[in-house]
């Protein structure tokens, strides 16, 4: 069964379905030249629903009962790849932010910072761990910090907190030991599990960024890096404003290296540094 599943190829009416169905659910972009890796990451689909061609498959995700499996078709288009302090510049510039409101928030004012697209949580705990070392009485602070992303695979796991030795790449020793625990799982290989101090500053939501945002915004600091690469123009200029809304006027906004507003200040932003935003004042 699993050779003959090896073999199972995706059409390109099969593939255009799917790419279809990817774009409007998730906003995600997947051109002709991703078919094969398309194909590779839906075969374990194709195992697991016991389906022996794309076609079934298409007509299965797209019916009314397919409503799970669109669920874990995003999740097998996803990517995932996230490291600690990734671009850390940013925490640079989130640090300077937060030393200047460190008074109000001694005085009873809050912090909000938001990880959109958090994969498995490294982003949002890199701010913990930076947070926690610049104030290290921060959980006497209304400090908290909301990681989102649409795979609900990578949210499940973020909230275990639990990481094996390579997604600990980027988290120096003295960090490791300050900030985790670690462990021998059953494969005997070292795991790292966050300590709640740092991991209770983080709330990890399902959100899907084409979706209703349920929250009310005032956001400090937001992170969306790496995500919106693999969307086109036209789903980032419907992002942009509904980003900008969500911040605070002498907020911020972090995309990813490769990631830009193209004419910022049509959607009230101002370059402050490298992929970096802020509002501009009215
Ligand atoms: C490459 S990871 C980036 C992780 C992290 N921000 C970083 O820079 O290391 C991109 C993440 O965006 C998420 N994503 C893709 N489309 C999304 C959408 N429509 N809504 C929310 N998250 C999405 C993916 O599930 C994935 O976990």
């Amino acid at each position: 069964m699993k050779t003959a599943m090896k073999n199972v190829n995706l059409d390109k009416h099969s593939f255009q379905a799917i790419a279809d169905l990817a774009y409007r659910e998730s906003g995600l972009t997947l051109v002709d030249e991703k078919i094969m890796m398309i194909q590779s990451r839906l075969r374990h689909r194709l195992r697991a629903l016991k389906l022996d061609n794309f076609t079934d498959y298409c007509d299965f995700v797209l019916s009314e009962s397919g409503y799970d499996e669109r669920k874990q078709l995003i999740s097998a288009l996803t990517t995932n790849v996230s490291h600690f302090f990734r671009e850390n510049h940013h925490f640079e510039v989130l640090l300077s932010l937060v030393k200047q409101k460190l008074p109000t928030l001694r005085n009873g004012g809050r912090l909000r910072i938001w990880s959109a697209g958090c994969s498995n949580g490294q982003e949002a705990l890199s701010v913990a761990i930076k947070l926690y070392e610049a104030i290290p009485d921060i959980s006497r602070l209304d400090v908290r910090i909301l990681a989102t992303d649409i795979d609900p695979k990578v949210v499940q796991f973020a909230r275990t907190g639990c990481y094996s030795e390579r997604l600990m790449n980027g988290v120096v020793c003295d960090l490791r030991e300050k900030y985790f625990s670690q462990d021998i799982d059953l494969n005997d290989e070292k795991t790292y599990t966050a300590r709640s101090e740092v991991h209770s500053l983080v709330q990890f939501n399902e959100l899907n960024l084409l979706g209703s945002w349920p929250m009310q915004g005032n956001f400090d600091a937001i992170f969306c890096r790496n995500v919106v690469i693999y969307f086109d123009a036209k789903t980032q200029t419907a992002l942009w404003p509904r980003f900008h809304q969500m911040l605070k006027s002498d907020g911020v906004f972090f995309l990813g290296h490769s990631e830009r507003i193209a004419d910022p200040s049509t959607f009230g932003f101002r370059c402050s540094g490298p992929t970096t935003y802020t509002p501009i004042m009215a």
